[in-house]
């Protein structure tokens, strides 16, 4: 299925609060017609329709707005945060980075594209960190990664399926000195509920992905490197 460029879960989330407000809209209207027509037929009628009218429109419209209300709120996956506290919105925009490289993971059968913010991008062009300097305060790298399918169209090509997951690291050395200066954040998509939910049960889970980060150490704790295009 394709879906827009603004987030997949927003854009569900805000059809299925459309057709609620839309329902709403037609129950009042209904009710209102009906009101209006008894009015005019016979007035004993009108009375007890009119009691209806709010005993059924007014509590249904609370409930409808708390309805919609609870749609359009849990679907800002920006409001989530990581168990480290670092919040998604620190990379609000990612959709539209600039690509930094693919990658594929043999074992996940998994498709990722890396992202960079510009600070990022810039380092990468500036030589870093083969030159053996640091990526600079702000750098931020993003990972999203989908599972494989066959294309339809021309079976010798994967293509990206399923959503899996999102996940960035971000330097800044006040906030993680701990980590070299290296924050860690995921946040896992599910795609029945389609909503993203924050990996880890406490602050400690960004240890694991520091552990294994370790093993480019000499490459600034970054794996990917921005190959030639
Ligand atoms: C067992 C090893 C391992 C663990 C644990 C791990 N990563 Fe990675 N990570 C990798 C490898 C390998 C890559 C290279 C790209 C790929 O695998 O698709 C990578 C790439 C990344 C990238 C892209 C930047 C780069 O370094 O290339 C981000 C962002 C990232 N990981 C975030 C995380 C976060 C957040 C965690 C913890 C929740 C984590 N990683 C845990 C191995 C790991």
């Amino acid at each position: 299925m394709t879906r827009g460029i603004t987030s997949p879960r927003n854009g569900r989330a805000v059809r299925v609060a459309h057709a609620i407000f839309l329902c709403y809209v037609v129950i009042r209207a209904w009710l209102y017609v009906t009101l209006q027509l008894c009015i005019q037929l016979n007035k004993e009628v009108c009375m007890i329709m009119k009691k209806r009218f709010f005993s059924v429109a007014v509590p249904l419209t609370a409930l409808l707005s708390v309805l919609s209300t609870g749609v359009l709120i849990a679907q800002d996956k920006y409001a989530l945060k990581a168990p480290n506290g670092i919040s998604f919105s620190e990379i609000r925009g990612y959709e539209t980075w600039q690509v930094i490289a693919p990658s594929y993971r043999t074992e996940k059968k998994e498709l990722r594209v890396i992202l960079g913010n510009p600070i990022m991008i810039r380092a990468y062009k500036e030589g870093i960190p083969g030159n053996g300097k640091a990526f600079p305060e702000g750098s931020t790298i993003v990972k999203i990664g989908w599972s494989e399918r066959t294309s339809a169209a021309f079976p010798a090509a994967i293509e990206p399926d399923v959503l899996q997951r999102v996940e960035f690291i971000v330097k800044d050395t006040k906030r993680f000195p701990d980590t070299h200066g290296w924050g860690y954040a995921r946040f896992v998509y599910d795609a029945k509920t389609d909503t993203f939910s924050p990996y880890g049960k406490d602050a400690s889970f960004a240890q694991e992905c520091y552990q294994c980060h370790t093993l480019v150490k000499a490459k600034n704790f970054i794996f990917t490197g921005y190959p030639q295009r």
